[in-house]
């Protein structure tokens, strides 16, 4: 993780340089020293490029003098606008803009310290990189930035304020990391094992293996798992942190609910050849759930939290499931399997009603790239967001605006719970074409019990193929700055 440090605004004499400039602002500070010690190079470049300091521009002037290797101005746009957002933006372009450099000074003006704070995360989310598997790079080819020094008025609050936003980026790393893991090495078991590491900050991790969600009845997971040569396993976390110890709940937690298919075929239902390499990352949600819980461990977040991942992998063998066949979920429910490509659904059902049965939790969340209906209807920009309940719909739309990850609501309707009926079973497991990812929704949903629910289909967002301003591309993992604000927004203390 980028190394960020915060100190008093004394100009540096050598490397790289930002300034934050806002929309229409004039010369004073950092911005007016470079330029005079650089003999007006500063306000030369500005009037060449006509920058103005337009939210998200930049403009980079290399080997200005005076020892500099390069000054870089990041516009910041108009102070009314500043949100958080928009700093971890501005943060990602800093970030970007000072990559080639092995370290960088950051001249933040009159920024608040939580805002300087804010932008320290937009560049430490920015600069992580996925390079385990490069071994031949050359040196020149790759990001330098080590550290980034933020020059502030009152570097002590600013780092106050950094403290659980750093948390917040480890989380978010934990995540990228696994979604980013080849399907060869990160199967269920290895999966599971890295959660269990996890447990090094104070989660409690479990691990259950096939015997004992054979035993409990999960015959909705099993089915999917029963192709694949590698054992699925299901992990659950808590982070008992309202009690203040991270060990004793003190009363009904909030649940987080993973799908973690680590690859998904389709299974007998085979995908076709093109692209199924993307289904490497068929288990980001549940790698946002285990991203989340270590980032409200990293923070002490003052909740009781549980996560719970079900990890398997989807494949085509002689001993898949077919469609056809018949399953029994841990709910007593049974499933006609129509077709063994919508397994997430079957995933999500036995760990739905198992997280009630065992924790009786305030509410749940679950996350899951579930459908590729879910890409036609929003694209890449917002996650698809399904509920029985209007508050927390309405307090996830809130965290969504708050952190740009945002979510858009769809209806759920009795019409298309319908769609589901069997002829054989209680249900199948595919409501046909129109409306997929709300049959899909509704599916999951005849697993809840009179709680407050909410599902994200996350398809369209768990992974990039272009940079964005706080999102490198690759996985992004969507959801672990969204759950995190909501838990602080609404369950702490
Ligand atoms: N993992 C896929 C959904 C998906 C597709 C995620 C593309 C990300 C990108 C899911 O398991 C799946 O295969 N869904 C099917 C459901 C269908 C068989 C009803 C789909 O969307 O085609
Ligand atoms: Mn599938
Ligand atoms: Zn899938």
């Amino acid at each position: 993780m980028l190394d960020i440090a915060f100190a008093k605004p004394v100009l540096p004499k050598s490397g790289a340089l930002v300034l934050l400039v806002g929309e229409g602002e004039l010369p004073s500070g950092a911005w007016q020293q470079v330029d005079e010690v650089t003999g007006g190079a500063i306000g030369r470049a500005f009037k060449a490029v006509e920058f103005s300091g337009a939210k998200g521009k930049t403009c980079t002037i290399l080997a200005p003098g005076a020892g500099f290797s390069s000054v870089v101005a990041v516009g910041l746009g108009k102070p009314a606008d500043l949100t958080a957002c928009v700093l971890n933006e501005v943060g990602g372009h800093v970030a970007a803009a000072v990559m080639r450099e092995p370290a960088g000074a950051v001249a933040t003006g009159a920024l608040q310290p939580s805002q300087v704070a804010e932008v320290a995360l937009g560049a430490t989310l920015r600069a992580y990189r996925f390079d385990r598997y490069r071994t031949k790079e050359k040196a020149e080819d790759k990001p330098k930035l080590m550290k980034l020094t933020l020059l502030t008025a009152d570097p002590m609050h600013a780092k106050s304020a950094w403290e659980p936003l750093a948390g917040v980026a480890k989380g978010v790393f934990v995540a990228r990391d696994m979604v980013s893991e080849p399907p060869n090495v990160l199967h269920p078991a290895e999966m599971a094992d890295r959660c269990k590491k996890l447990s090094d900050l104070g989660l409690k991790v479990e691990v259950l293996g096939p015997r004992e969600m054979s035993k409990l009845g999960f015959g909705a997971l099993l089915g999917v798992a029963q192709g694949s040569a590698n054992e699925p396993r299901m992990v659950v976390m808590q982070w008992n942190g309202a009690s203040g110890n991270g060990r004793k709940p003190k009363g009904k937690p909030v649940a987080f609910i993973g799908k973690g298919v680590t690859f998904d075929t389709g299974g007998i239902s085979i995908k076709p050849a093109g692209g199924m390499e993307d289904m490497k990352w068929d288990m980001a949600g549940a790698g946002t759930v285990v991203g989340l819980m270590a980032a409200l461990a990293e923070r002490k977040s003052k909740v009781d939290a549980v996560g719970l991942v079900g990890l398997v992998e989807n494949m085509p063998s002689g001993t898949a499931q077919r469609p056809g066949d018949v399953v029994k979920s841990y709910s007593g429910q049974t499933i006609e399997v129509i077709n063994t490509d919508a397994e997430g659904r079957l995933v999500l059902a036995d760990l739905l009603w198992y997280c009630q049965q065992k924790f009786d939790p305030r509410c749940m969340l679950d996350l899951a790239t579930l459908t590729g209906a879910m890409i036609v209807a929003l694209g890449h920009e917002y996650a698809g967001l399904f509920s029985n309940d209007d508050t927390l719909a309405q307090k996830l739309s809130a965290a969504g605006q708050a952190t740009g990850e945002k979510v858009w609501r769809f209806p759920l309707d009795e019409a298309y719970d319908r769609l589901l009926r069997s002829e054989i079973a209680d249900m199948k497991n595919i409501g046909g074409r129109p409306a997929g990812s709300i049959s899909a929704a509704q599916f999951i949903q005849r697993f809840v019990n009179e709680k407050p629910w909410a599902h994200l289909d996350i398809a369209g967002v768990a992974w990039s193929t272009k940079d964005a301003p706080c999102v490198p591309k690759g996985a992004t993992a969507f959801g672990v700055r969204l759950l995190d604000r909501l838990v602080a927004m609404n369950y702490e203390g």
